[in-house]
């Protein structure tokens, strides 16, 4: 019986493929806000760096503000700030439906937890490289997404880190002994191929910026990162048995 199989019910997680913004053309941001919503992308990933917590400043909440009227996709914000607690209010206003923090903030992290909660937004926590996972596990029953970040964090276009792989399992190992329910995203590197692998091992959100905005079709890119999600994803091959 279907509700007698415990792997099964977070199964029906559907996979999100979310284009990050940070890969469009920085003069055109609407329109390529409007060509990733045409795309059949799920969600927009929007990269926020102060030059503070990363090496790169990108973009802030006016940015945002300016093309939420464009875009239906659900706005998922990265935050990769020093200082997240000046910023989640611009953001809210601005539009962001999902705020992502960075589990390196430490003894802050609990605060700013409550804080996007209390604005009535999504909240993911992100886990860098070189961060242990385990840092995390305080917060995951809290928590909507946990983003494993599979590149160092300032740049598009850089090189998946497969060391980063056991992270996800372990994520997907926590979520399912636990019943927890949060979203295990992977950032960084992503393309058909790393997808794959991260679909494997437990991911179900997919960011990527250089592989869907450098395809020359960023609608088959997304179809076809959808499609290698789904034919590698574990949880559905458990409930085709
Ligand atoms: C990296 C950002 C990513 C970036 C991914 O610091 O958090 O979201 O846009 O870009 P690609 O897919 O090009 O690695
Ligand atoms: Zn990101």
């Amino acid at each position: 019986m279907f509700w007698r199989q415990p792997v099964t019910w977070y199964a029906l997680m559907t996979t999100i493929i979310a284009p990050s913004l940070l890969a469009g053309n920085h003069a055109a941001f609407g329109k390529d806000a409007v060509r990733a919503s045409k795309s059949g992308a799920d969600w927009l990933h929007l990269d926020i760096m102060d030059g503070h917590f990363v090496p790169n400043i990108s973009f802030g909440p006016q940015v945002v503000k300016a093309v939420r009227p464009l875009s239906k996709l659900f706005f998922d914000v990265h935050l990769m700030c020093s200082k997240p607690e000046i910023l989640l209010e611009p953001f809210a206003g601005a539009g962001a439906d999902e705020m992502i923090i960075h589990v390196e903030l430490g003894e802050r992290v609990e605060g700013l937890i409550w804080k996007i909660k209390k604005l009535n937004k999504k909240v993911g926590l992100a886990v860098n490289p070189p961060t242990p996972i385990s840092l995390a596990l305080p917060y995951l029953e809290k928590i909507d997404l946990l983003l494993v970040m599979t590149v160092n964090p300032g740049f598009g276009g850089q090189e998946f880190i497969h060391e980063c792989l056991p992270k996800i399992q372990q994520a997907e190992a926590w979520r399912r002994a636990n019943g927890w329910s949060y979203r295990i995203s992977v950032d960084g590197g992503i393309n058909h191929q790393t997808a794959a692998e991260c679909a494997r091992a437990g991911a179900d959100t997919f960011v990527a910026g250089t592989s869907l905005f450098g395809a020359r079709s960023l609608k088959a890119a997304v179809t076809k990162m959808r499609k290698v999600a789904a034919a590698n994803d574990p949880a559905m091959a458990d409930l085709k048995v």
